[in-house]
């Protein structure tokens, strides 16, 4: 294959992939449950579904087609920065039926619109596919926010998968992984899908530190619970402290304790929390008290990413923690293809050189850093794909989660979010100092 028709071909499955997983999560359910409203934190599903589709026509439709708006009076129902979540089950949504019919119409422009697009040199939006990339990477991570709305949702299960495959498990494992002092590359400049705020490659000067082989466990959780951990102000950051007295929080979302043992609530179903799992449903708050109680500290950003993708003995930064393959599921459990994390010590082959396990899937990993723009940041297309959010108030989440698709995950890929934040996918691992020894 020349790499046109490669490139055509990769966008072709992107955009085929996400659709197969909108329509499971938005079929699993009846109509009420489309349009209901499952939590204020999130959108009704059939917004979600019109967005996508919204989103799609703007950008493929309309901008690099240059057609006409097909629905021009359903744009500012659908614009995510006009109307904040809580607010939209108010708007006057399409109705189930409608929102599909016009999805599919959308969808079946947009493939005419791939098969006739030169899709090298020519204007950036189209150079090596890239619309085509950020259409498919949006739906999926609207599929990803669909998925944490079928976690809020109530009643009985709608969704089910397998659980992973059992894995090594982390007897033999070190707790910890020394990454040596230095210089590596940060961001990418060559990733053809790279999203604005990944850009541009650059370097840093990470001083040598240790970092957590594995995610922490729920086992681990635990026991900073049983320890008092959320009774106790030393380990909080002021603001967390408030927030956890504010809401009686004591545990991770949809944990409670029943006859002296943990359960959780998952996709419908109560279960027992499994203690070599990685803790999910915490906040930046409860990973940073976390750490602190253990007498440790969230990774920066930076340290993330160089423990990703250092290669000590290349000096370069792989695309993955494995190389420069695309994952596979023998690497990492990504994709929604298992419904919760997989125990740690789990996929061996997604190893980082430096022997760090499940960076990239399972959970999104909380950091300590707050979302900020790399030297030389560009904003494209947009403003409000990335630079809006820039600034303290969001901080950094890498590696994605169980629920994120291998198109929208990369060693590079950043996700932010509130501090309070914990109906996301998200989990943790601890850092340290490796002093001057
Ligand atoms: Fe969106």
């Amino acid at each position: 294959m020349t790499d046109p028709e490669r490139l055509r071909r990769r966008a072709l499955d992107a955009l085929t992939t996400a659709r197969a997983r909108t329509a499971l999560l938005t079929s699993c359910v009846d109509d009420a449950e489309l349009t209901a409203q499952h939590s204020p934190l999130m959108s009704p599903l059939v917004w979600d579904l019109a967005h996508i589709s919204n989103q799609e026509e703007q950008w493929l439709w309309r901008a690099v087609a240059g057609r006409e708006a097909l629905r021009p009076e359903i744009d500012s129902i659908y614009d995510a920065f006009e109307h904040p979540r809580a607010a939209r089950p108010a708007l006057p949504l399409l109705a189930p039926a409608e929102t599909r019919a016009y999805a599919s119409d959308v969808r079946g422009r947009v493939l005419d619109v791939l098969e006739r697009t030169p899709l090298e040199g020519g204007p950036a939006l189209v150079d090596a596919a890239f619309a085509f990339g950020m259409v498919a990477q949006h739906e999926q991570q609207h599929d990803e926010t669909m998925l944490i709305t079928h976690q809020l949702r109530r009643g009985p299960a709608a969704l089910d998968a397998p659980a992973p495959p059992p894995g090594p498990g982390t007897a033999g494992l070190p707790a910890e992984v020394l990454v040596p002092g230095g210089p590596f590359t940060m961001g990418t400049s060559a990733e053809p899908w790279a999203l604005d705020n990944e850009r541009p490659a650059h370097t840093r000067v990470v001083p040598a530190f240790f970092i957590d082989t594995v995610p922490v466990t729920n086992g681990a959780y635990m026991a900073f619970i049983a320890d008092g951990g959320y009774g106790d102000e030393r380990w909080w950051a002021p603001e967390g402290w408030a927030q956890i007295r504010a809401h009686g929080i004591g545990a991770p979302l949809f944990w409670r304790r029943e006859g002296g043992q943990w359960l959780r609530r998952r996709f419908g179903v109560v279960e027992p929390v499994p203690e070599d799992e990685p803790v999910l449903h915490v906040s930046w708050y409860e990973a940073d008290a976390y750490a602190r109680w253990a007498g440790r500290r969230l990774p920066t950003e930076e340290e993330w990413e160089k423990a990703a993708r250092h290669d000590p003995v290349s000096g370069r930064s792989l695309r993955h923690p494995w190389g420069d393959d695309d994952p596979t599921p023998e690497h990492a459990n990504l994709g929604q293809r298992h419904l919760r994390p997989a125990p740690t010590g789990s996929y061996p082959a997604g190893r980082s050189p430096l022997g760090v396990r499940q960076l990239i899937g399972d959970v999104w990993e909380w950091t300590s850093s707050d979302f900020l723009p790399y030297p030389g940041f560009v904003a494209f297309p947009y403003r409000e794909y990335s630079e809006v959010f820039f600034g303290p108030g969001h901080k950094v989440l890498r590696g994605g989660s169980f629920a994120v698709d291998p198109v929208a995950c990369r060693g590079t890929f950043r996700n932010w979010d509130l501090p309070v934040r914990r109906q996301i996918f998200s989990g943790f691992r601890t850092a340290r100092d490796a002093g001057a020894a």
